[in-house]
Formats: C-alpha cells, sequence, structure tokens
C-alpha cells in the first residue's frame, strides 16, 4: 500500500488572526482539486479558530505546534490534547527542535505528550533530529536511535497507529541548507528501523515520514520523489499561499 504524503505548514510565531483569514482564503482555491496528499496548516494557538473557520469546508486539516501531556490543570500558558480536539485540530507537532531548543522539552517530555495526542485521537507529528556538531561528530545515527527510541517508549503499535515522524535536521532549519534527498532517505531508513523494532515492520512500513529543513518550490519534487521520503514539514515557505501550494503540487 502506498503512504499518503502528508505536505505540513508550520507557521512558528507568525502571523494573527487576520493574516491566518487572508492566507487560508487565498490557499484553499490553489489546492481545491487538489487530492493527491493530506494537507495540515499548523498555526499559533491564538490563530486557530479563524484558521478553522476559514478552512471549513475544504480539504485544508489545521493542526496545532505543541499541546501539554496533562489534561487539565494549573499550567499556566499550555493547551491539552482534548482542547486542541474540541477546536477542531486534527494534528499536532510534537517536540520540535526550536522547542526542544528553547523551551527545555526532553525525550521524555516528547514520549508524555506523544501518548496524551495519541490518547485524545490526534494526529501527532513527531520531530526528531540531529543539530550540526552531532552530524560532523558522525553522531547522526546515535541521535536519531535515542530520539526515536525513548518518543516511542511504552506506546503500542495500536495506540501509535496514527503517528507521523518527521526527521529535520536542525541544520537544515531556516538555513536555506537542505539535506541532500540521498541524506534525507538515509536517516528516513533508520527511522523506519526504530519503528519497526518498536512496533513492528508491518507498522513501520505504513509510518509516514515527513521531511522538513529548508523545504522550497525547488527542491520538494526531488525530496518528495524519494521513496523514503512521505511529505514535508515546511516552515517559513508555508506562510506564503502561493509558494506553499506549489510546494503541495510539487
Ligand atoms: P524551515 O522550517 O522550512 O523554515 O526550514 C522547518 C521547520 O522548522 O519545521
Amino acid at each position: 500500500m502506498p503512504r499518503t504524503k502528508l505536505i505540513a505548514a508550520n507557521w512558528k510565531m507568525y502571523k494573527i488572526p487576520d493574516q491566518a483569514r487572508d492566507f487560508f482564503q487565498a490557499f484553499v482555491p490553489l489546492v481545491a482539486d487538489h487530492t493527491r496528499d493530506e494537507i495540515v496548516v499548523c498555526p499559533p494557538a491564538i490563530d486557530l479558530s479563524a484558521a478553522l473557520e476559514a478552512a471549513k469546508g475544504s480539504k485544508v486539516a489545521v493542526g496545532g505546534q505543541n499541546l501539554h501531556w496533562e489534561k487539565e490543570g494549573a499550567y499556566t500558558g499550555e493547551i491539552s490534547a482534548s482542547m486542541l480536539l474540541a477546536a477542531g485540530c486534527t494534528h499536532v507537532i510534537i517536540g520540535h527542535s526550536e522547542r526542544r531548543q528553547y523551551f527545555g522539552e526532553t525525550d521524555d517530555t516528547v514520549n508524555l505528550k506523544l501518548k496524551a495526542a495519541l490518547e485524545a485521537g490526534l494526529i501527532p507529528i513527531v520531530c526528531v533530529g540531529e543539530v550540526l556538531e552531532e552530524r560532523e561528530a558522525n553522531l547522526t545515527e546515535d541521535v536519531l536511535r535515542r530520539q526515536c527510541l525513548r518518543a516511542f517508549h511504552a506506546i503500542s503499535a495500536k495506540k501509535a497507529a496514527k503517528m507521523v515522524v518527521a526527521y529535520e535536521p536542525v541544520w537544515a532549519i531556516g538555513t536555506g541548507k537542505t539535506a541532500t534527498p540521498q541524506l534525507a532517505s538515509e536517516a528516513h531508513s533508520l527511522i523506519r528501523g526504530e519503528a519497526a523494532k518498536a512496533f513492528g515492520q508491518p507498522f513501520a512500513d505504513a509510518m509516514r515520514i515527513l521531511y522538513g529543513g529548508s523545504v522550497k518550490p525547488e527542491n520538494a519534487k526531488a525530496l518528495m520523489s524519494q521513496e523514503e521520503i512521505d511529505g514535508a514539514l515546511v516552515g517559513g515557505a508555508s506562510l506564503d499561499p502561493k509558494s506553499f501550494a506549489a510546494i503541495v503540487k510539487y
């Protein structure tokens, strides 16, 4: 069974609700006849209701950029899986390298968040990837293995069914440097191998692994035509409707 690709936009901390509305107004018609892939846009939490309203009736899904693992509680500033779900989100990004780098997320919090998202029925997009120093020190495989092993810890294949992983080499994020299709494919194979160990080969064969890191309309086709690459997680180039539509339609 071929894997349906997922093309995901990660807006990070960009756009106010009016700008989110404008984006959808322009973007939805551009992809109206596009049925090949699944599309999701992950705006800042403050934009979710505007985005969901504007995406209504289209095939474009809306997701969160983060969540807290508890159902509710005294966690100022946080949002739970059930809140994202109730708002209308279907997807959520977990463990993005910026969250790991600037907000103290660890492999263990990623695991807790992944469990919470799966429990709620959201489609989690779990981010893994090495920093430049790790790649230069030949540690990429160790880092990816550790990140996967700990993210997948104590989760059953049945529970994990909807999980998506995004390979995002940190040195390629927002830098204009893209991993070569070959290099990305190698990392994806390794991640798929870890998923096979944790959940079994059939699960791993069906699991989608996205590539993220300076994906642009110009390089989308070369990346997306790799057998191992099942979609993209797009930051900068997803902020403009035309550019994101061009990536979706690579
Ligand atoms: P970028 O970001 O496309 O701007 O490199 C990707 C990401 O951080 O998900």
